[in-house]
């Protein structure tokens, strides 16, 4: 079944190699009979009305959140906001006319989440609420629910949520995007196909990451992640991972704030991950690898295929500007599966932390 292990010896691993068919499955479940991307017309009316978004969410789901604003913004010209649900709740800030709520969970249950919603709710606003888990209390409490379609994701940290989670985010931007007769120069179901392909050559290359945890990570006690625009975001998501997994200390960072801080802590042997996906910053971005590399830091370079140099560590295949995060997480799981694996932690099961917090 679902969630039995099988051969793997952990279910992070299994849940990371199932990341292909979980696109695949998305667009399925997201496509009417032409082939037409959609979602329901409730809801797609309810976002039409919207004059901005306020997505809500924690861990690895606020950063897919962070991924979600690109879209609709980018994509669909609706403004958005996004929150860390356990800040939102005690420091509201002031609510556009006609707000449209996003609650972002894996697992629907997140006390901290919940709180928020209960109060958005006594306010009247409607609430969307995208979930791995049918019937759970989030979604059964929210107007509206789209769900994930992952299957159940045991590991505690969250590797195939995440994409799942960019993606249903990728669908509803553009769909509304084509609701708002904006016009759009790709087509997403054949974008997400790509995707899903270019995943799946990177799982079948994981070896790769684990040299790489080995070579980076084996004796490090911290470890920086760098990024800019939409790589910003997966910095901080591969830092969390990295952290929640290996207990290695790990930041995440814009580039160009570098310089305004964290660069006082660049040593001698000092693992910086860059990732550079997004052409219009890659030269700004290897400007900043310059910076932490001549103060001694050790570099892992990566980049995307149509913007790689030389020397870059692992160079990622070309996908759609807007969808890298769904390929450029997967090498970060992997490294911090690797490297939680090397340093004998339990992958699977870290300490301290739960797979879904009920407790606020
Ligand atoms: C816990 C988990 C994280 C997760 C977060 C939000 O802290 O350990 O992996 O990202 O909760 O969970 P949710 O189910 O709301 O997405």
């Amino acid at each position: 079944s679902d969630i039995e292990k099988g051969t793997y010896p952990h279910y992070m691993l299994k849940e990371i190699d199932e990341q292909p068919g979980v696109v695949r499955k998305i667009v399925q479940n997201y496509e009417d009979e032409e082939g037409n991307l959609v979602i329901p017309s409730d809801i797609a009316n309810a976002l039409h009305d919207a004059d901005r978004l306020y997505i809500i969410a924690a861990g690895t789901s606020y950063h897919a959140g962070l991924v979600g604003k690109q879209y609709f913004e980018k994509m669909a010209g609706i403004p958005v906001e996004v929150h860390i649900s356990s800040e939102f709740g005690y420091n509201m800030p002031l609510l556009s006319e006609k707000p449209f709520f996003i609650f972002i969970s894996q697992s629907g249950e997140t006390a901290d989440s919940r709180q928020v919603l209960v109060k958005i709710k006594e306010l009247g606003h409607p609430i969307l609420t995208v979930t791995n888990v049918p019937g759970s209390t989030l979604s059964r409490e929210a107007d509206y629910t789209l769900l994930l379609h992952a299957g159940p994701e045991i590991a505690v940290a969250s590797t195939k949520a995440y994409v799942a989670q960019v993606a249903v985010l990728a669908i509803v931007a553009y769909v509304e995007a084509q609701a708002k007769g904006k016009a759009l120069d790709f087509d997403l179901k054949a974008e997400l196909g790509i995707v899903a392909n270019n995943i799946q050559t990177i799982v079948d290359h994981k070896e790769d990451m684990e040299h790489v945890a080995a070579d980076f990570l084996e004796t490090t006690r911290n470890a920086f992640f760098i990024g800019r625009s939409i790589d910003f975001y997966l910095s901080l998501e591969g830092a969390l991972k990295l952290k929640e997994i290996s207990y290695i200390q790990a930041e995440g960072f814009a580039g160009g704030e570098l310089k305004h801080g964290t660069i006082a802590l660049i040593e001698d042997g000092t693992p910086v991950f860059a990732l550079i996906t997004q052409k219009e910053v890659s030269l700004n971005l290897r400007g900043n690898v310059k910076e932490v590399t001549t103060r001694g830091a050790n570099a892992c370079i990566i980049s995307m295929e149509g913007m790689e140099e030389p020397g870059d560590t692992i160079v990622l295949p070309p996908v759609h500007p807007l969808l890298t995060p769904l390929v450029s997480v997967v090498p970060l799981q992997l490294i911090s599966y690797y490297a939680s694996l090397a340093r004998g932690c339990d992958v699977d099961k870290p300490r301290n932390l739960a797979k879904s917090v009920t407790v606020e």
